[in-house]
């Protein structure tokens, strides 16, 4: 089939490479002609396991094309994927500016049906919006084309975005009618081979289907870090807790790990965004707002813990952090634990040695340079005298360290962990101080 995707960012370029691997010919449009250009030259802008090998395959087979050209794309394809950001306003609703952009793209360039899918993460409402938009172009330029306006949200994890695509636990297709069924069950077909993953509803259904998937995983994300809170003044483990609650099938143990707090581009602005909508609805959220209430909080705990160690004012201490990513397997710095953390560190008057295997050239880009910043080589080189270990991200390879080296090279070997990698035990054993999340070494 052919098909265009307008956005080639975490969300369009994964869903294009996928959907070319399969077999459509896919056409990509981004306003970014940078990086058009890159793509073109076989430069991934983005850290995704997987994606390279699907994106240059594809490519140099041309059944993947980027461009600037947006006539040419909407010319292109008969579906017309929108996968454009839909970052937070002033007020923290979700800015339509760049899909209703797209709409307008689409209306002005299209000489035949369409069918236009919002794939991007838009508050209840935006389809109406999307299809009134396209309507009202289509009646300016006084021409009378028939068009389909679906809700296909999107739920890959980045990190593991590509293996999402290629296996989505489910399909969420929000339509007004039965008609676009059939062309999306075409486009869908190969990756729903061994049981029907695909779910049709209402549009209006589809759209809150993808905040209420986010904002249910986030609350859990909150009520954990809220327990591990507990756990410390009540002196329980939260990993004990963790895995004693896990193992009910009715909680289960995905999304139920403690740590400094959820980042990312999608749970903080959808919870915000869900909030907005329910408050432009006259409902006052209450969960939700207790949801973004803890995280926000949660994203200090990393610095409280330093200063209730070193004292709140740190001139002349340097601290050594490992993972600035928001999560594993990225680069994405987008809301990031550890930016609250390096800016906390710098405003008590601290220096960072920092090191990620992946997210150095975006947090450069992020902070510029600074004298009291290094982004060092490697793990090992970011311990060279500094103050303290910071840890804020799972990467494996912070996994298993040695021990010895690590309080070789520190000042004071005290580490403090913002994703409980360790047992507290053998570290004190080791003559760590270790500073974990709900187990022990208590901050009120
Ligand atoms: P992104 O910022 O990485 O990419 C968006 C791209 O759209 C950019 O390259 C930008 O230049 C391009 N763009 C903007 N206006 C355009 C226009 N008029 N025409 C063509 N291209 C245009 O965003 P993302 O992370 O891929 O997210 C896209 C959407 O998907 C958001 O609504 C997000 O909430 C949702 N989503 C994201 C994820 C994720 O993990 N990142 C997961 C699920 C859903
Ligand atoms: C999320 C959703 O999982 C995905 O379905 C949606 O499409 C986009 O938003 P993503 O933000 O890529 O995906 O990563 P995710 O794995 O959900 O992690 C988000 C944040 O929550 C990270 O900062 C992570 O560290 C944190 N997290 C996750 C926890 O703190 N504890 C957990 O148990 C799980």
């Amino acid at each position: 089939m052919k098909v265009t995707v307008f956005g080639i960012g975490y969300v369009g370029l994964v869903q294009a490479a996928v959907l070319a691997e399969v077999g459509h010919d896919v056409v990509c449009i981004d306003v970014n002609a940078e990086r058009v250009e890159k793509l073109n030259q076989g430069i991934i802008p983005i850290y995704e396991p997987g994606l390279t090998p699907i994106v240059t395959s594809n490519f140099q087979a041309g059944r993947l094309r980027f461009t600037t050209d947006a006539a040419f794309g909407v010319e292109h394809g008969v579906i017309q994927f929108i996968a454009v950001g839909t970052p937070p306003d002033e007020d923290g609703s979700a800015d339509l500016k760049y899909v209703l952009a797209v709409a307008n793209t689409i209306a002005s360039h299209m000489k035949s049906h369409k069918v236009v899918i919002d794939k991007s993460t838009v508050p209840v409402g935006t389809a109406d919006k999307v299809k009134k938009h396209i309507e009202q172009v289509l009646a300016e330029r006084g021409v009378s084309l028939s068009f389909d306006v679906v809700s296909n949200p999107e739920f890959l994890k980045e990190g593991a975005a590509v293996a999402d695509c290629m296996r989505p636990e489910r399909i969420i297709v929000g339509t007004y009618n039965d008609a676009p069924e059939p062309l999306m069950r075409e486009l869908y077909e190969p990756f729903n081979r061994n049981h029907d993953k695909m779910i049709f509803m209402d549009v209006r259904s589809a759209e809150l289907t993808k905040y209420a998937a986010n904002c249910m995983l986030a609350t859990k994300i909150s009520f954990m870090n809220e327990m591990a809170n507990l756990a410390e003044l009540l002196g329980a483990d939260i990993e004990a807790v963790r895995k004693g609650i896990g193992s009910d099938s009715r909680i289960g143990y995905h999304f139920i790990y403690p740590g400094c707090g959820y980042g990312g581009s999608c749970f903080p602005k959808d919870v915000q965004a869900l909030i907005r909508t329910s408050e432009q609805n006259g409902y006052t959220p209450k969960i939700l707002q207790a949801v973004e209430a803890v995280n926000n909080k949660q994203k200090y705990k990393l610095p409280t813990l330093v200063k209730s160690h070193f004292g709140d004012d740190l001139t002349g201490k340097t601290f050594a952090v490992w993972g600035l990513s928001f999560k594993p397997n990225t680069d994405d710095m987008r809301e990031a634990s550890s930016r609250v953390l390096l800016e906390e560190l710098w405003a008590a008057g601290a220096s960072v040695q920092a090191f990620d295997p992946q997210a150095m050239e975006e947090t450069q880009r992020i902070y510029g340079v600074r004298s009291d910043f290094i982004l060092s080589g490697t793990k090992e080189a970011a311990l060279q005298g500094a103050d303290g270990l910071i840890i804020c991200t799972e990467w494996q390879q912070f996994k298993a360290p040695d021990f010895d080296l690590v309080k070789q090279q520190l000042k004071q070997a005290v580490i403090f962990d913002g994703r409980n990698l360790f047992d507290p035990e053998r570290l004190k054993q080791r003559g760590f101080h270790y500073y974990a999340i709900g187990r022990g070494e208590s901050v009120k």
